[in-house]
């Protein structure tokens, strides 16, 4: 299927790393223009420099999405480089801490729903008053599936995410009628740097056997018994994002091999 994103502008979240960079690669691939945002200078500066090598054209946004003036400026700058912004990615997360609620820092939770929620509704307001005027617009919000089912040790985050649900849906009713779609991806596990800097700290702590065991343990959550990778994550946001998903609004789609099957 051709998607036909060639000559649309993507502008992508969180694209110093991980699935964000990820997801930006794939735009570029797929023939999009993208403006690469991270809080991370280095690592857009990483990703632009891939999406150059790779043929493709980029600009850099190295910006705080949770600070509201910041990304207005962002968002001017983008239109300033390539006239309009057609798609947002919203992608840029942290998960600060792994621990139990009460004992989460006051502070860190703040921080995570300031990015993961603040930051997505930043980024939305920022970019929506262009799209209605030009009667076209794709936004894709990153969930997890923590937030669809809950998850212990990750209450802060999964909060935030699950606002970042909430808030998509009511403005996909919202700005429909201006032929915007607003859909959510919603991850399980999947194997980013991030995720695979936690497993690595998690064996040395475990020691190799143990860990290898509770790997096995968590792909038993997972019907198709395998944890996800962070091209499961591109195809869906791609063709979400795509003229070919164009009756699909308000959804959110779990790429999670089966671990949650919400109604
Ligand atoms: N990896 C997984 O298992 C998994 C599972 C479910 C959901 N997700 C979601 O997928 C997305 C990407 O996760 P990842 O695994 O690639 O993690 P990651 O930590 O590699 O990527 C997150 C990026 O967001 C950036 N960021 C943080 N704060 C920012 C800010 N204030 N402004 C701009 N950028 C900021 C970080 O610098 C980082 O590059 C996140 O939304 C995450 O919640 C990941």
């Amino acid at each position: 299927m051709d998607l036909q994103l060639t000559g649309r502008i993507a502008l992508v979240t969180g694209a110093g790393s991980g699935i964000g960079q990820h997801i930006a690669l794939g735009f570029a691939a797929a023939g999009a223009k993208v403006v690469v945002n991270d809080i991370n200078a280095e690592g857009v500066a990483q990703t632009v420099d891939a999406i150059e090598a790779q043929g493709g054209e980029a600009r850099a946004a190295p910006v705080d999405i949770s600070d509201l003036a910041a990304v207005e400026g962002m968002i001017a700058k983008a239109a300033e480089a390539f006239g309009r912004v057609d798609i947002l990615v919203n992608n840029a997360a942290l998960l600060s801490e792994h621990t139990m609620y009460l004992e989460t820092d006051p502070a860190a939770c703040e921080r995570e729903i300031r990015v993961i929620l603040f930051g997505t509704m930043h980024c939305t307001r920022a970019v929506l008053p262009g799209m209605i005027e030009r009667g076209y617009g794709k936004i894709l919000n990153i969930a997890t599936d923590a937030a669809r089912v809950g998850q212990e040790r990750e209450a802060n985050y999964s909060a935030a995410k699950g606002g970042v649900i909430s808030f998509s849906k009511s403005i996909a009713k919202e700005v429909g009628r201006h032929n915007i779609n607003i859909n959510v991806v919603s991850p399980g596990a999947t194997n980013s740097p991030m995720r695979i800097g936690l497993q690595e700290a998690l064996k040395e702590k475990l020691g190799e056997a143990q860990w290898l065991a509770r790997e096995e343990k968590v792909k038993r959550l997972y019907p198709l018994r395998r944890i996800g990778e962070m091209e499961d994550v591109t195809n869906a946001v791609l063709f979400l994002t795509s003229d070919a998903a164009r009756q699909i609004t308000g959804q959110v789609l779990s790429v999670n091999g089966g671990f949650a099957m919400v109604g």
